[in-house]
């Protein structure tokens, strides 16, 4: 790690350091990213330098899940969840700090996402008036700037959301500046709870970037997991218990209805369309007929690639070809969903986000760096075309420190 000589982010064009801290739907814990950041879009320039992930404890992730699920919870524990998730996520970053040997002095800004416990992208009626859209990320970031003395940018959806859009997917305008290509078209594929790409046609400005949500990712799978080691595992490592099952065509063609799929981009989804409700209904049909645990994992595996590959036959193909797709996110360790990507894609070259430098669990962390970085510098960082936003936002809000302490 390079010294700086002072931790301000300079306009100067002299880099800084800069954390980047999310957890995702996933809820599998806090993700930390130390990137270098210099210049401005779209010369900028990021380097990843660490990556650490340090995971929730069982106890937090099961309240995660109860709140986000929708399922009985009350002001005081969403009130509390936040500041004991600022708690958490100052503790990763002072983590991330010693193991990565840099004092949290040399760091310029610290950027949060925080923890998704409720989006809803569209909006709809609320008190039988206004139709609203709202999302809730929390994870107290005065907390985590007093913690750890660091500037901290967090909440980065509602100025997207105040301006029309969805709040999401803001990691594309990153995508952009990272793997746009002059000659080639590419797409970048994250598989976390949700799977999510960007799609980067040869040659685009940022108004030719297409981006949304496909639909599950490793959340339903997860789910099923869950429910049938009867929470000792969390997720199915390796995809050993899918493979150990087959296929149900009738299931995959009954998941396949959720009008979520056909719906045109910009979209988003999460915990709120394929959360409990969604599982419930897939493990009632596997009552109903008789179906093998083993088979009900591997349909739902396969539904995540199944519903990336028609989502690109659908809504990027036509419109522009695409040369290579970079994947990232927990879901790309997956050997099954791999393995489906490529088979139904076999035209495409698949390639993993870390054999162009950035490790596929630390894409979605060192993106909130990058926002941050960009957010700093009073500069906007969503793509209209992406969420649905009327203009460009600067996004999140800043917690300022005084240095001096
Ligand atoms: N070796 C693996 N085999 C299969 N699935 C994996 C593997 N490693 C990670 N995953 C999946 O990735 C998920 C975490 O992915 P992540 O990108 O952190 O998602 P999120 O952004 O939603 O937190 C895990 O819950 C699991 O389903
Ligand atoms: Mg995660």
């Amino acid at each position: 790690v390079k010294r700086l000589h002072s931790p301000s982010v300079s306009a100067s064009g002299r880099p800084a350091l800069v954390l980047g801290l999310l957890s995702g739907t996933s809820a599998d814990g806090i993700d930390v990213a130390l990137v270098r950041i210099s210049g401005r879009p779209p010369s900028l320039s990021a380097k990843l330098l660490n990556f650490l992930s340090v995971p929730y404890p069982q106890r937090v992730r099961r309240v995660i899940f109860r709140v986000a699920n929708l399922e009985s919870t009350s002001t005081e524990e969403i009130s509390q969840l936040n500041f004991l998730l600022g708690e958490l996520f100052a503790d990763a970053a002072l983590k991330a700090c010693r193991r990565f040997r840099v004092s949290p002095r040399r760091i310029a800004l610290l950027g949060s996402h925080g923890q998704t416990i409720f989006h809803q992208g569209f909006p709809g009626p609320f008190l039988g008036g206004r139709r609203i859209a709202s999302t809730l990320q929390i994870g107290e970031p005065a907390v985590i700037a007093e913690r750890t003395g660091i500037t901290t940018i967090a909440d980065f959806r509602p100025a997207d959301m105040a301006a029309g859009g969805q709040g999401a997917p803001l990691v594309p305008f990153v995508d952009y500046l990272l793997y746009r290509d002059s000659r080639r078209g590419r797409v970048a594929l994250n598989i976390g709870g949700i799977a999510n790409l960007t799609a980067i046609p040869a040659g685009a400005t940022p108004a030719d970037v297409l981006a949304f949500d496909t639909g599950p990712g490793n959340m339903v799978v997860d789910a099923l997991l869950r429910h049938f080691s009867e929470g000792r595992r969390s997720f199915d490592r390796d995809a050993r218990m899918a493979r150990q099952g087959l296929l149900l065509p009738a299931l995959l063609q009954e998941l396949l209805k959720d009008s979520y799929f056909c719906k045109r981009p910009p979209k988003s989804c999460g915990r709120e369309q394929f959360g409990e409700p969604f599982v419930r209904k897939l493990l009632a049909w596997g009552h109903e007929n008789k179906a093998r645990p083993e088979d009900l994992v591997h349909t739902a595996t396969v539904l995540t690639a199944v519903t990336v590959v028609d989502a690109l036959h659908r809504f990027v193909l036509p419109r522009s070809p695409v040369k290579q797709i970079i994947i990232s996110g927990g879901g790309a360790r997956n050997p099954l969903i791999a393995a489906q990507l490529a088979a139904g894609l076999p035209d495409i070259e698949i390639i993993p986000s870390a054999s162009l430098g950035l490790p596929e669990d630390a894409k979605e962390a060192f993106a909130f760096a990058v926002l941050a970085y960009e957010t700093w510098h009073g500069r906007p960082a969503n793509l209209p075309r992406a969420t649905g936003a009327r203009h460009p936002a600067i996004l999140g809000k800043v917690v300022h420190v005084a240095r001096a302490h």
